[in-house]
């Protein structure tokens, strides 16, 4: 890795979008730590990454980030090594079945929403010591899926991939908001980045049983829909992580193709952010993370 390069933390980022984001930010210049469980795979994008840089540009660290505690000892370890200039939360997913994590948490909560938020308050002050510094936060579209309903840790009813990541990623993006209103007095700017529907190795498992039965009508539509090339649907983590025009947009999306689309925001209402609020506080509380 070179000295003096800004350095970049990308949480799932040895395969899918995460990897390619990885890509993106070497080849302009970034030094990347690419943190995921598979030291294999790891390995692989590692050098993945240094090949299209050019350099020395990448390294790899292992990390379950579906458990609370690892993700912490993460944070403290990169807070340790000196002033981070931009952390993308890129880790999350959607599930065809239930499952939930060590902290007996269901998983797209785990993922999409408490572990970004442990790392990245573990960090803000290595960012805020990197100001100006970004932090990116990658959101979906399936949070129009969602039931804002915020009383338990799981949506009530029965489990569907789509509706129950879309809640996960509508508290995520609630979440980012009010951090993007916090942390702008330290130079931290906050933005979200929806890669929209990417062939990824997550969007190729799922089954129709993502889907509540009104829709199930639509799922060849669907899942046809879920075939952008992955290198094409990182650019909108890429550009909100690298792009000028964002450097003062804290709390902006940044949609497909790099471009500046707030309308997943609207889903943000006061209630649903008063809501997401007490409620991460409790989960968090029950998790003592
Ligand atoms: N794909 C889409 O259509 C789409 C659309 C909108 C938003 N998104 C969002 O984009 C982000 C990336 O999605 P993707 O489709 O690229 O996912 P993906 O294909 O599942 O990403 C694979 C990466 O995640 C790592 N990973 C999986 N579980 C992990 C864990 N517990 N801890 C640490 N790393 C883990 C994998 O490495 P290991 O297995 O070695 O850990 C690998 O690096 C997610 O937040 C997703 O919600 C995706």
């Amino acid at each position: 890795m070179t000295a003096h390069a800004r350095r970049a933390v990308v949480t799932a980022g040895t395969g899918g979008i995460g990897l390619e984001t990885a890509v993106g930010l070497a080849t302009r210049g970034w030094d990347v730590t690419l943190v995921a469980r598979d030291g294999e795979r790891g390995n692989a994008a590692r050098a993945r990454v240094d090949r299209a840089a050019g350099r020395p540009a990448a390294r790899f660290l292992p990390a379950d980030l579906s458990s609370l505690s690892e993700t912490r000892r993460l944070g403290e370890r990169l807070a340790e090594e000196g002033p981070l200039h931009l952390l993308v939360n890129n880790v999350g997913g959607m599930w065809t079945r239930r499952w939930v994590s060590q902290d007996g948490i269901e998983a797209s909560v785990a993922l999409n929403h408490l572990s970004p938020l442990v790392l990245t308050e573990t960090l803000i002050d290595a960012l805020a010591a990197g100001a100006p510094s970004r932090i990116v936060n990658v959101t979906s579209s399936a949070i129009a899926a969602a039931q804002p309903v915020f009383d338990a840790v799981e949506p009530p009813g029965p489990h569907y991939g789509l509706a129950t990541t879309g809640r996960a990623k509508l508290a995520h993006l609630a979440h980012t908001l009010d951090l993007a209103a916090r942390l702008r007095p330290l130079g931290v700017t906050v933005l979200a980045a929806d890669p929209g529907p990417a062939a990824t190795d997550n969007a190729a498992q799922m089954t129709v049983d993502i889907l509540p039965p009104a829709l199930r009508p639509h799922w060849e539509q669907i899942r046809q829909g879920v075939s952008t090339p992955v290198a094409e649907a990182a650019r909108a983590p890429v550009a909100a992580a690298t792009d000028p025009e964002f450097a003062d947009l804290a709390g902006a999306v940044v949609g497909p193709g790099g471009v500046r689309d707030d309308s997943l925001a609207r889903f943000v209402t006061p209630e649903v952010a008063e809501a997401v609020r007490a409620w991460t506080a409790g989960l968090l509380a029950t998790t003592a993370a």
